[in-house]
């Protein structure tokens, strides 16, 4: 029997409400394929830092590089400021191991609302491609004069030819692979940006070259927020740099109904490494420990990171389950406009696996 090693970082909030939820359907999936599942639980996060004074310990990545795939809830604290969380955690990990693909799809499942008036079931169906190791997100930068009245702060993005290259590359091959609409849309801010998002608009002409069976096309990001409203079902995959495809995929998740449902995927695809799967949002303080945070983004995620472990048949599995519980619309947490629990919605994707 095939096992994998699963690394586990539930994290604050109410990533420790999802991930047993998730470990629970994934568990039950191992049993239908035969396979085993060993889960190697972190107790990394807010809760190490306040005894510590770091969100994990030194070792951490060398404990997680054997690891066939990471699984994470949220990192962040209302007592510890973001970068902090985020840059102890979460950035080392996707920088080590070089997820630069960081996958966010976006489908509005029938029987889920959008908030947009004329969308319905399937309407929305677009994936965010976002460099994940570079960009905006680089560690380069530093304060002169620090806490005086003249402070400074340089923050500097970086991009590299090879950087945007193997992400546009990604996006391209993404498109080809889903075969839906064949289209990918290249998001920049080429005007205002003069040198690093024209060497990206150069660079994704050059990539489209080499597939011309996608249809592409290229928007400044700030049009491009106003089309994910205006024309969402124009999408197919669509991509962008670190920062403007963090804030785009924030806006994907909800046009479909709530950041509950939104999956990603930060992946190596060259697969030196472990690839790491989490929901797309965050800790949210305001509903942690009340055991009504939608477990489905995370679980959404979990399939995702099936499909990364060539689990194909289980991954359509647990999609079409989750599709089945949106469809009938009668389990539901208070996001999409419901009364259930956390517990209540796994339970019923698992009574639709079987
Ligand atoms: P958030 O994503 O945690 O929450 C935003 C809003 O959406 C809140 O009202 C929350 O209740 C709601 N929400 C989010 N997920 C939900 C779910 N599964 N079911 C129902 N409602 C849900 O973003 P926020 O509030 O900006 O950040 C909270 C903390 O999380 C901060 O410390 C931030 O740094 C951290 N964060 C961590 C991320 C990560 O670990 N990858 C990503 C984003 C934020
Ligand atoms: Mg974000």
């Amino acid at each position: 029997m095939k096992t994998f090693t699963i690394a586990v970082i539930a994290g604050d909030g109410v990533g420790t409400e999802v991930i047993p939820q998730a470990k629970r359907v994934l568990g039950r999936i191992a049993k239908k394929q035969d396979v085993t599942f060993a889960f190697q639980d972190f107790d990394w996060g807010a809760e190490h830092f306040f005894r510590w004074g770091r969100m994990m310990p030194a070792g951490a990545i060398d404990l997680l590089q054997p690891c066939d795939a990471i699984l994470l809830g949220a990192v962040g604290h209302p007592d510890i400021p973001d970068h902090t969380t985020l840059n102890g955690l979460l950035l080392p990990i996707r920088r080590t191991f070089d997820q630069y693909a960081n996958v966010r799809p976006a489908y509005l499942y029938p029987g889920v609302k959008s908030p947009l008036a004329k969308m319905r079931g399937g309407d929305i169906d677009l994936v965010v491609v976002r460099e994940n190791t570079e960009g905006e997100y680089a560690p380069v930068g530093g304060f002169v004069y620090h806490h005086q009245p003249e402070e400074i702060a340089i923050q500097t993005s970086v991009f590299t030819r090879r950087g945007i290259e193997r992400i546009v590359r990604f996006a391209f091959e993404l498109a080809v692979k889903r075969n839906k609409k064949r289209r990918v849309a290249s998001i920049t801010k080429s005007n205002a940006q003069g040198y690093s998002m024209v060497l990206w608009d150069r660079t994704f002409q050059e990539v489209a070259a080499q597939f011309p069976d996608i249809e592409t096309e290229s928007l400044l990001v700030d049009a491009a927020a106003m089309n994910f409203v205006r024309r969402p079902e124009s999408f197919d995959v669509v991509v962008g740099s670190n920062l403007f495809s963090d804030i785009l995929s924030d806006l994907s998740a909800i046009i479909i109904g709530s950041m509950g449902l939104a999956a990603s995927a930060n992946l190596d695809p060259l697969r030196r490494f472990p690839s790491m799967f989490e929901p797309v949002h965050g800790s949210a303080p305001d509903i942690a420990g009340k055991g009504v945070v939608n477990p489905l983004a995370t679980i959404l995620s979990a399939a995702m990171m099936l499909e990364h472990l060539e689990m194909d048949v289980a991954a359509g599995a647990l999609n079409a389950a989750v599709a089945a519980v949106l469809g009938e619309g009668k389990v539901r947490t208070s996001d999409l406009g419901g009364a259930n629990s956390t517990e209540e919605m796994a339970t019923a994707v698992l009574e639709k696996l079987g």
